[in-house]
């Protein structure tokens, strides 16, 4: 059965490709979509993406498809929530309301290299799983998790 896998980016990440190349690299976001699109097929699945700077809509976002969950049209999110990944408490009660969803957090570069600020996430203690540092290559694994554990 095709099932959905949603991928939910977060503020700035429509900015891939032109910003801090350096750590993000030159991949834009079409790309990293393009990637989840064809690693859900290989599954037989899609993936549903969708990238805002605003909290709510990511919040919303999820609480659409915890619900489609529910009814089993979703396998789970793969979720890189920008820099809310450290400051949204919203986001975890979020992924709470929406439990047992599966949310995959991801993030491309490796936030524990970097400033200390970016070593908390409120995404962490929530999420089935977490995929850091290896480029917009987490986003393949993290789809590439969904679907397997889909399969049970
Ligand atoms: C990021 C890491 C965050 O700290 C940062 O605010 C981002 C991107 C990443 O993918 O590496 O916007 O989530």
């Amino acid at each position: 059965m095709t099932l959905k896998i949603v991928v939910l980016n977060g503020p700035n990440l429509n900015l891939l490709g032109q910003r801090e190349p350096g750590t993000y690299g030159s991949a834009t976001l079409a790309d990293v979509e393009a990637l989840c699109r064809q690693t859900a097929a290989d599954h037989g699945h899609a993936a549903e993406c969708l990238q805002s700077n605003h909290e709510g809509a990511l919040l919303d976002a999820l609480h659409a498809a915890g619900a489609a969950f529910r009814t089993g049209e979703v396998a789970g999110v793969v979720l890189n929530a920008g820099a809310l990944t450290h400051t949204s408490i919203a986001l975890q009660d979020a992924i709470r309301g929406v439990a047992p969803m599966p949310v995959i957090e991801v993030h491309i570069s490796n936030v524990h290299a970097r400033e200390a600020f970016r070593h908390h996430s409120w995404i962490s203690p929530v999420a089935a799983g977490i995929v850091i540092g290896f480029g917009i290559d987490g986003y393949r694994l993290a789809v590439d998790a969904l679907a397997r554990r889909a399969r049970g």
